[in-house]
């Protein structure tokens, strides 16, 4: 069993002292504590059954007490925000100007989306959580601050899940002259979240049969804010993820073929 956490966007939330150690966290929980939020319960419940968590939501779950726990329990972990649409080609365009030395002077992205989620977007308060996590990935992969990077997501009802994604690149090359990049993309929220949550899922399981736990950062490919421990750096760049990705699926390959009991019995 792995738990997958696809729960609508929660107002923005950052980490409080009662999130930093287990014993907080557990009297916060017997006080109803307001600053533990459902994707949190999920999140411990998650851990004290011993079962694998995704956060494919951009909603704060892996606070410090929770990142403790699922190492004490043996709880592999990846999260979060499902990175499926714009935020993809973002990490894929933005290496590009990085190589080619083409400077990022602003970036201006906007969404309309008329399924449920972008009605809960519509929410000031989840909108925040969404953009801040939207916003996360430029700067690391450019190696510099972007002057402008705006991101804005708005509910237009006739979409439906018929996302429409689009963005202006604002750029400097040589000698200091400026071009532009238009960025059209329309897709389908669902058809390109399905098949990454199915992944994450599929390695999280591989990741508890070989005995990992606490953060799968080589999960990074499949997140706009991905996990990563106290100290290091986020991996944005979408073909370092992926590299990061296929290591991890060749050691832990071999390592879950090691451990396999039919494999075992087999004498393999
Ligand atoms: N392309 C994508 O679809 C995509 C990409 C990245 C992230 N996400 C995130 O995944 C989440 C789900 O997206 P969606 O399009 O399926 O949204 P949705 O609105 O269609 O579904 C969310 C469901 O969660 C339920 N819910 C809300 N709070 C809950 C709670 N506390 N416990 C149990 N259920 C609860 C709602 O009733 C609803 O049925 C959102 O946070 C979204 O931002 C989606």
């Amino acid at each position: 069993v792995v738990m997958l956490n696809l729960t609508s966007t929660e107002k923005y939330a950052k980490v409080a002292p009662v999130h930093e150690t287990i014993e907080a966290f557990e009297a916060g929980l017997d006080s109803d504590h307001e600053l533990i939020s459902p994707a949190m319960k999920y999140l411990y419940a998650a851990c004290k059954l011993g079962i694998p968590h995704c956060n494919f939501t951009p909603s704060l779950s892996k606070v410090p007490a929770l990142e403790k726990l699922a190492e004490k329990c043996g709880v592999p972990l990846c999260g979060e925000d499902g990175k499926t649409g714009q935020t993809l080609l973002k990490t894929v365009l933005a290496p590009s100007f990085a190589v080619r030395q083409l400077a990022v002077e602003g970036w201006y992205s906007t969404n309309i989306l008329g399924n449920n989620d972008g009605k809960v977007l519509d929410d000031p308060e989840s909108n925040k959580t969404k953009i801040v996590s939207k916003q996360s990935v430029l700067d690391d992969i450019l190696g510099y601050k972007v002057p402008d990077h705006q991101v804005h997501i708005h509910y237009y009802r006739p979409r439906g899940d018929q996302k429409e994604a689009w963005d202006n690149i604002d750029l400097v090359g040589f000698i200091g002259e400026r071009m532009q990049l238009k960025v059209n993309f329309l897709c389908k929220d669902s058809i390109l979240a399905a098949p990454v949550a199915l992944d994450a899922v599929r390695l999280l399981d591989l990741a508890k049969r070989v005995g990992e736990s606490g953060i799968q950062r080589e999960f990074s490919l499949f997140f706009k804010s991905p996990y990563h421990t106290n100290g290091e750096r986020p991996e944005h760049d979408l073909f370092k993820q992926n590299s990061m990705l296929q290591a991890w699926i060749d050691k832990l390959g071999r390592k879950s073929r090691e451990v396999s009991p039919i494999r075992k019995a087999a004498g393999a």
